[in-house]
């Protein structure tokens, strides 16, 4: 078993189609590529970095109270759940520490993509820095005792 922190790195709904998905907004990176990525990232930082996926909120849900029980850090991007779903905002709200992610400027978008009703809750908050989000994340937890 490895000795690095574990990580988790969680991605809400419809993010598994990066690359295919509005490319002019979120990139021409998959999430597959993604992933290889943000590895990678964390092995050069110390972490043991582990990318999920889901488009089913209870699922996220569930890997939310796992991060808290076990208090594994984790980066979030709850894509469109930020804008509604209280109920990630109280399952982040359990875990100790969690970046939210997004990686679009959400401001400078639709009004509806203004308030994520998950910010109040997570420890830090990192918008419209691309993919580099992610990495900026990860090195804030391996600064984090
Ligand atoms: C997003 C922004 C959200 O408004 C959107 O619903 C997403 C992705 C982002 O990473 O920029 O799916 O969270």
């Amino acid at each position: 078993m490895s000795d690095l922190r574990r990580v988790l790195v969680l991605n809400g709904v419809n993010l598994g189609r990066l690359g295919r998905r509005e490319p002019h907004i979120y990139g021409s990176v998959t999430h597959a590529q993604l992933v290889e990525h943000l590895v990678g990232t964390g092995t050069g930082l110390g972490l043991a970095v582990e990318v999920r996926q889901t488009d089913h909120e209870g699922e996220l849900v569930q890997w939310l109270h796992e991060a808290a029980d076990q208090e594994i850090p984790v980066v979030l991007n709850p894509a469109a759940w930020s804008h509604y779903s209280i109920a990630i905002a109280d399952a982040v709200a359990q875990v100790p520490l969690v970046v939210e992610v997004h990686i679009s400027n959400v401001h400078r978008r639709e009004e509806f993509r203004h308030h994520s009703v998950v910010s109040r809750y997570a420890t830090g908050v990192i918008v419209g820095l691309g993919l580099g989000g992610y990495d900026l994340a990860l090195t804030h937890i391996a600064a984090t005792a």
